[in-house]
This record gives structure tokens, C-alpha cells and sequence, in this order.
């Protein structure tokens, strides 16, 4: 039941020879870092998940900009137009990236984290909200005061339809609701069926927002086709890590919500009154919450990232990055001591972010030495989906144990879980180090001694 063309389970042939797409450049590709056991390697990020590393194109759209960088929105002056022009033309160009409705605002904010905030803000009166357990805390946390169900996590992508549509069933339909649904998981990797909970919202009269934070980068995301009321994603996922993100998506709960900041740009008028008092007249456009003097390089760099990738075109990334996705799950499939965590199970469409524990293993003990010896950024920890991870490995987090200690033994489950992500940017030679690194630390063990610095494990010299 997949909503997108390009989401056919991965395997290993999908794209066996070169003409596979040359990973796009990314500043930082030949940066180098020492090793404890000496000498140096070139970094392997595998940590796009968290952050990505900016695509050399927005690099330079953002280097040939900033001479003419001016105030946007206020200025007299020529570069205050032409600001002004770059950030509106950036919000045409998101707009159009997402594949947008006419009718729909655009606003830039600071992340995925301040969009959702921004929309939880904005809740008429009385709206309820549905939210899967399994979502990233910037999805699971922000609702405040209204009243939040909390959905069991699905496995499977059909369950997922039938667990919400049985929430919503009792429901009022005239009253307002809401539904927060992820893309694409930022545990595991696996994409949600985002169209199908949009329709199942609607049949029961609630709206639904997309968060795209892991989705977008890696597929085309269109709020048409999918049908959702909004979508939020941040720039710095998609290659742009200049400080912005953005909410699209329907303007009439946004126009009458109270300002989500107060203060210059998002008023059109303010007086005195006789009382005293001000009366103020907000804006009604995007503006009206972006108060503040905005972000012009952060937005003008996601505009920059939308068009570098529609420009590279997204058949072609999505094909490359279910290449290196059948690589690093066939090369930790021969590593019995490495269970990959999922909710879908191992035919699910996924995008290039793969969790997983190694028996025996503190988890950042582990990625601490695929750091130190191997030069290999990973994440390890509950990737701020404490929920789902917890789900997952099937336990309570406990204190892990000193990463100096012996390891637990054979049998214990690491309580953390480790990450390895990637995107546009990765060369084939990233995953295979990182699968030969595994395999040889399952193998051989840490080569270095390591020791617990602040919670976390770090080279013991
Ligand atoms: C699925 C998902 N949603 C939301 C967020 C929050 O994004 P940000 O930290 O950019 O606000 C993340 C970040 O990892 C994420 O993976």
C-alpha cells in the first residue's frame, strides 16, 4: 500500500552498475580525521539522519549571495530589494517543491521542531490531536493543553490505517482534530502510508500534518497528491544548514491564530488607543509569523537545496540510495550478532537510515570505535523517539554499563541502539567501510581501550 512510485523493496541488484547516479557533492567530502591508532581517514558522514552536510550547490548559491545581502521586508535601499525579491522568490520556490495548493501559506521558521510548535499554537479551541507513539518527540510533544491520543505503535503499514481510523471513529466530526504522522521514520527509515491516514483523517473530518524532517530529503514530497494540510521539514536534513525550516500548508487556522511571535514584520498596523493601550492590526500572510528580521541566507539556502534537488531528480536519488541501503542490509545481514530494528519488517519501502544493537555490544561503546578507528560518524542513543525505540528493542533503557567494563555477555541486548544514515552525498566507499567495520569489530573487538566520559564512551587516551 505504498504511497510512492520509487518505494519498491530494496535489493541488492537494484543498481549493481556505475550508471547509477554519482553522489551529488557535499562540502566536507575530503575532510580528514585522525585515528587512534594512527594516522587518518577521510570522514565518513553517516549521520544524515541528524544533520546532512550542505550540497556544495547551496554552498556556492550562498557564498555568490552574500555580498548582496540586505534587510528583507524594510529596506529603501537596492540590496533590501533584492533581499527581499530572494526570500519571496524562496517561498515560490518551496511552494512549488512541495508541489503546494494555491491557496497555501508558506511560512519559514527555525526547524521541523519550531514548525510543529508554530501549528500546535495555532489549534482552534476544543481540536483534538492523534498522534502515533512512534513519532520523533518534535511530533510527539508539542500539543500543549490540547487533548492528545496517543496511538499505538502499528506493524504494519495497514494497521497503522486501522488503529487511527478506529480512534477517530467516535469522534464528533464537526469538532476540529488534528493528525501528526511522520514520512518517513527517523528510527528506522520505514515510510508511513501517508496518503491513506490522510484520507482516513479526512473521512473523519480531522486534518493531518506531515512531518517530512526524514522524508524530504530523500523523496519527493507533494501535499496534492498525498493530500495533507500541512507539511513541516528543516533545512538542515535537506542540505541547507542555515538555521530555517518550514511549515506549508492550509492558512486558515494560521490567519486566525494569534501571532506565534509578537512584534515587527508580523503586524501591519499599531496605535495608541485613548485608554492607553495598543491596538495592533496583524498580518493575515505569512508574515504574520514570522515576526522578527528573518533568516534571508537560511531561507534562500533551502530554496537553493529544493532546486538542486528537483534538478538532480529525485528517480535517480531514490535509486541510488536504495542501492546503498541494499548494501549496508546485505552486509549487516552476515553479521548474526546485528539485529536492525524495525516496525514493518524487512520488505518495507524505507529511505537510507537503518538503527540496529550488536549482541554484546553497549552501543556507544560501538559507535564510539566506528568513530575512533575507523574515522565513521554514526548516532547511537533513542534518536528522540524514546516511545519507538523502547517498542523496539523491547526493554527499558536502563544505565549502561562502563564502556571500559567487559562487554555484557552474549545474549544481552545493548539498551541504546546505534544509527547509520545517509543521502545524496554518500559514495559507495562510506557504507562499505562502515559494513567492513562492523563485521571486523563483531569479529576481532575494539582494537583501542575506551572509557565512560560524561554518559558517553570515548577513547580511554
Ligand atoms: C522525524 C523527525 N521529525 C522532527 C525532527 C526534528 O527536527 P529538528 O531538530 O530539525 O527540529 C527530527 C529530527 O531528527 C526528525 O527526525
Amino acid at each position: 500500500m505504498s504511497t510512492y512510485p520509487n518505494a519498491a523493496a530494496t535489493t541488492v541488484s537494484d543498481c549493481a552498475d556505475p550508471a547509477c547516479t554519482a553522489p551529488l557533492p557535499v562540502l566536507g567530502r575530503d575532510v580528514t580525521v585522525p585515528l587512534v591508532t594512527g594516522g587518518e581517514v577521510t570522514y565518513a558522514a553517516l549521520d544524515y539522519a541528524a544533520s546532512a552536510p550542505a550540497l556544495q550547490r547551496v554552498w556556492d548559491d550562498v557564498a555568490a549571495y552574500a555580498p548582496y545581502y540586505g534587510s528583507v521586508h524594510r529596506g529603501a535601499g537596492y540590496l533590501s530589494q533584492l533581499s527581499t525579491d530572494l526570500f519571496e522568490q524562496s517561498r515560490a520556490t518551496v511552494a512549488e517543491f512541495l508541489d503546494c495548493r494555491p491557496s497555501d501559506q508558506v511560512i519559514f521558521t527555525r526547524s521541523t521542531t519550531d514548525s510543529l510548535n508554530l501549528l500546535a499554537a495555532a489549534l482552534p479551541a476544543g481540536c483534538q490531536v492523534f498522534v502515533f507513539e512512534t513519532e520523533h518527540h518534535a511530533s510527539l510533544l508539542p500539543w500543549g493543553d490540547a487533548q492528545v491520543t496517543y496511538l499505538d505503535a502499528p506493524r504494519t503499514p495497514a494497521q497503522a490505517v486501522e488503529i487511527l481510523e478506529r480512534a477517530l471513529a467516535g469522534r464528533d466530526p464537526q469538532g476540529p482534530a488534528l493528525v501528526c504522522v511522520t514520512g518517513a521514520s527517523n528510527v528506522t527509515g520505514e515510510l508511513w502510508p501517508v496518503k491513506e491516514l490522510a484520507a482516513a483523517a479526512h473521512a473523519h473530518g480531522a486534518r493531518i500534518v506531515l512531518d517530512a524532517a526524514q522524508l524530504a530529503p530523500h523523496h519527493p514530497v507533494s501535499v496534492q497528491e498525498l493530500d495533507v494540510d500541512w507539511v513541516a521539514f528543516s533545512g538542515h536534513k535537506l542540505y541547507a544548514p542555515f538555521g530555517s525550516g518550514v511549515l506549508a500548508g492550509r492558512a486558515d487556522w494560521l490567519q486566525q491564530a494569534e501571532p506565534y511571535l509578537a512584534g515587527g514584520g508580523a503586524s501591519r498596523k499599531v496605535a495608541r488607543r485613548e485608554d492607553g493601550g495598543v491596538d495592533v492590526e496583524w498580518h493575515t500572510t505569512a508574515a504574520r509569523h514570522e515576526a522578527g528580521s528573518p533568516n534571508v541566507i537560511g531561507v534562500y539556502s533551502i530554496a537553493s537545496a529544493c532546486k538542486a534537488l528537483a534538478e538532480a531528480g529525485f528517480e535517480d536519488l531514490v535509486a541510488r540510495e536504495r542501492h546503498l541501503i541494499a548494501k549496508v542490509r546485505a552486509g549487516l545481514a552476515q553479521v548474526p550478532a546485528v539485529r536492525i530494528l524495525s516496525l514493518f519488517g524487512d520488505d518495507a519501502p524505507r529511505v537510507g537510515v537503518i538503527s540496529f544493537v550488536v549482541e554484546g555490544w553497549n552501543s556507544s561503546h560501538f559507535a564510539a570505535a566506528l568513530s575512533a578507528e575507523y574515522g565513521i560518524g554514526v548516532r547511537d542513543g533513542l534518536f528522540c523517539a524514546h516511545p519507538l525505540v523502547r517498542t523496539l528493542l523491547g526493554s527499558e533503557p536502563q544505565a549502561q554499563g562502563e564502556c571500559g567494563a567487559p562487554e555484557a555477555a552474549p545474549g544481552d541486548l545493548s539498551l541504546n541502539a546505534i544509527r547509520v544514515s545517509f543521502g545524496a552525498g554518500t559514495p559507495d566507499e562510506h557504507v562499505d567501510r562502515f559494513v567492513g567495520a562492523v563485521r571486523e569489530l563483531v569479529s576481532s573487538g575494539a582494537k583501542w581501550q575506551y572509557r565512560t566520559e560524561d554518559g558517553r564512551c570515548v577513547p580511554a587516551v
